[in-house]
């Protein structure tokens, strides 16, 4: 990102792009989306997020991005614009925003310590990883590089990096892909992600973890979109860029998911091992092709990477908007770290020897966090940014006329302002009266 007079604006479309595929393709799309498919139906699953990307989280992707481009301006002052006294309610997106990061930087010391142990030609098997403290150490080293990448500002630099490691991110992916054709499991992983049963389509409990999933997946909700979107300059198109996150997000996802689980039923892992799934099967996946301790070392550098480009997008929307209050960039970076080691100090011990400690409801804290509160949270706090956009804001049909082609502007309108916020309200109640 270039800066120029006033508020900051993108070098050109093409690093906007990338940007926004870097806050959008990190963990979720590997990690995050193979577990929970794991645990909400496998195909049903599957086809649930597809509909969820297209009717949930493209519109509020667009809508985000459209205010945020009008207003120009952080978070914090958009909704003070668009809520006057209820602007209080920035409060959502802020707090998911702390919550996300807070869980996601334990689970990137992960990959580091995949990247490293296989470096050196060793596979440590997940449970074996979790008896020692060299994860929550990971977390830790993951904690200050975002920490220091978002205090010294070096966006730009990193944008740079991030053009040249994305593909190579992805050709490793393709790699252990192609691959997987070569494993015994991989038409039970196809058969296991393409079926789809009546019962687990019509879950309540199924289609909100689809919606939080897509709304992860896509970054939406926590104001990192609506952060990009101000940074946009008047003539450039919001449209057909958040078709093209959306489409290489979920292809990511899925290629990730086809890997996860060739793995998964190759090596007869259970598909609901929860959170370390990803980390129990991809390091077996690696190992089974040649030179995969090298191939696997490079991958995990590449996942965290991704995950950094994530990570340092969230961490951005927070300093953002804590340097309103206080003033500097330095004091809100320190004030940032102390408001996320509530919550990733017991997330990054309930994978260490001390693990039995953190428990909540029989499972690690940090999955209790991710599956639980935000699987069902964030879907809510949507809700919320949506309402605000579409019912506190006057300008945003406008907004969106002068963003969205005509025959597109009152379907997407429509969805965001009512029927988006109102499904999700009714597969609450239903979730929470079943
Ligand atoms: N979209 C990121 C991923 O899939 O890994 C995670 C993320 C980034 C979530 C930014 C939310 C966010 F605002």
């Amino acid at each position: 990102m270039q800066k120029v007079a006033k508020r900051e604006s993108w070098s050109s479309h093409n690093i906007f792009i990338l940007a926004c595929i870097g806050s959008a393709v990190g963990l979720g799309n590997i990690w995050r989306f193979s577990y929970i498919t794991g645990l909400h139906g496998g195909g049903s699953f599957v086809l649930l997020y597809i509909l969820a990307v297209l009717f949930v989280a493209l519109p509020a992707l667009i809508v985000e991005l459209t205010v945020g481009k009008k207003l120009r301006t952080s978070a914090v002052k958009a909704f003070r614009e668009i809520l006057g006294t209820r602007w209080w309610l920035v409060a959502f997106p802020l707090g998911l925003c702390l919550l996300v990061l807070s869980y996601y930087l334990v689970v990137m010391g992960w990959t580091l310590f995949y990247s490293f142990t296989s470096l050196g030609g060793q596979y440590v098997p997940f449970e074996s990883a979790v008896g020692d403290w060299a994860l929550p150490f990971g977390g830790l080293i993951s904690l200050m590089i975002v920490w220091i990448v978002a205090r010294i500002d070096i966006k730009s630099g990193l944008e740079k990096v991030n053009i040249y490691l994305f593909p190579i991110f992805f050709a490793s992916l393709i790699l252990i892909f192609l691959n997987s054709f070569t494993l015994s499991g991989i038409n039970d992983a196809i058969a296991y992600l393409t079926t789809i049963e009546m019962d687990a389509l019509l879950s309540p409990i199924n289609i909100l973890n689809a919606i939080t999933q897509a709304i992860f997946s896509l970054a939406i909700g926590a104001a990192v979109m609506l952060t990009y979107g101000s940074y946009l300059k008047k003539k450039e198109d919001i449209f057909h860029s958040s078709i093209a996150i959306a489409i290489a997000d979920s292809m990511i996802a899925i290629v990730g998911a086809i890997v996860v689980f060739t793995v998964t039923f190759t090596f007869a892992i259970p598909t609901t091992a929860g959170a370390e799934l990803a980390f129990e099967s991809l390091p077996l996946a690696f190992l089974s092709m040649p030179y995969g301790s090298l191939i696997m070392s490079l991958f995990f550098l590449l996942l965290f990477s991704a995950a950094t480009t994530s990570a340092v997008s969230l961490s951005e929307v927070l300093i953002d908007n804590l340097r309103i209050k206080l003033s500097s960039r330095a004091k809100a970076g320190w004030a940032m770290l102390v408001l996320l080691l509530i919550f990733f100090i017991p997330s990054a011990l309930s994978y260490s020897p001390i693990a039995s400690d953190f428990m909540v409801d029989g499972i690690p804290f940090l999955e209790f966090l991710d599956a639980h509160i935000i699987g069902r949270f964030a879907p809510l706090i949507v809700v919320a940014s949506l309402i605000a956009f579409t019912w506190g804001w006057k300008g945003c049909k406008k907004a969106l006329k002068e963003n969205v082609p005509a025959p597109f502007v009152t379907p997407i309108y429509l969805m965001v302002k009512y029927i988006v916020p109102a499904a999700i309200l009714v597969f609450q109640a239903a979730e929470f009266l079943i």
